[in-house]
């Protein structure tokens, strides 16, 4: 497995998303996947499925300092004693005493960024987690926390997928060498059933989930993070990895539609 090298952390460019995931399921889930293989591990707070994941974690015999797991905070809990005691809570769920990423899920319109930071690099310095970064940054958010507050951000976790043009961030973040942690990499699912990607998968003997995965993976500093509950679906979007799109796919995926955004909630600053 390829990682990305970030603020002093190493990012298996594949991981397991885990929203919606939860109790014995998602234990289930997440035992499968560390036993395929998987060595990062996508969740947050609002889950409700930390206890799960870290009971998971704890039966995998997978040595800690080979696993990267990150969480999040909810965007109601950005003041910084909320932020303290979201971490707290997270951390003792996940049976951990540290993890590798911390994010701010989503901003909020009232949020105070350089007290966000001040609280998340305090955490880093004592060692409670190794990295920091945030989620559903948009471009003017970005350059705030990049250029004025000069935050060491690990990542941007943003949806992306081969139905969703994000070419200014991605940019953007491609010249600060930040990576782009791609959420909803498969549309939900939708692109199981799209039928460009199955003509190209046919072509590869691949499935049309496998070829929207690969197309993120071979992008330079973009990791995914798919959310599989099957040992059959996980599997598969490992061996995704050694699928080799050529130039007629990328031109062809290239013509999808770019505007099927699935994640847009009303309390966070607007995308556009
Ligand atoms: N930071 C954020 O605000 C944010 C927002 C959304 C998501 N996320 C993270 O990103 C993760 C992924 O996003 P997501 O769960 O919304 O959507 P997703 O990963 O794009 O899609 C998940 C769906 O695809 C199916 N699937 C997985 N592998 C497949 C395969 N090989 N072939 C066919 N179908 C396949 C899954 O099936 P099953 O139902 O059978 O598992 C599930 O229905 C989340 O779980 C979460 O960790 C973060």
């Amino acid at each position: 497995m390829e990682h990305l090298q970030t603020q002093g952390i190493s990012l298996p460019r594949l991981g397991l998303g885990t929203f919606r995931m939860q109790g014995d399921a998602c234990r289930a889930a997440v035992e499968s996947a560390l036993a395929l293989g998987y060595r990062h591990i996508d969740t947050a707070e609002m889950y409700g499925n930390e206890e799960a994941i870290g009971a998971a974690i704890a039966g995998s015999g997978v040595a800690r300092k080979d696993l990267h797991v990150t969480t999040k905070v909810w965007h109601e809990n950005l003041a910084p004693d909320a932020i303290r005691r979201a971490f707290d809570a997270s951390l003792k769920k996940l049976g951990l005493d540290h993890v590798d990423l911390y994010l701010v899920h989503w901003p909020s319109k009232a949020m105070n960024l350089p007290a966000i930071f001040e609280t998340l690099l305090k955490l880093r310095q004592d060692g409670r987690t190794r990295a920091i970064g945030v989620a559903n940054f948009n471009l003017a958010l970005l350059k705030t926390a990049v250029e004025e507050i000069k935050a060491p951000i690990a990542c941007n976790q943003i949806e992306y997928h081969v139905m969703l043009d994000q070419t200014p961030v991605r940019r953007y973040l491609a010249a600060k060498a930040i990576p782009l942690v791609a959420y909803c990499p498969l549309a939900q699912g939708k692109v199981a059933s799209d039928p460009t990607l199955l003509t190209i998968g046919r072509k590869h003997g691949a499935s049309a989930a496998q070829v929207a995965l690969k197309w993120l993976l071979d992008q330079d500093g973009v990791a995914a993070i798919p959310k599989a509950s099957r040992p059959e679906s996980q599997q598969a979007n490992l061996d995704a990895l050694h699928i080799g799109l050529d130039d007629e796919d990328l031109k062809a995926i290239a013509l999808l539609p770019k505007d099927k955004r699935c994640v847009n909630p009303g309390f966070a600053p607007a995308w556009d």
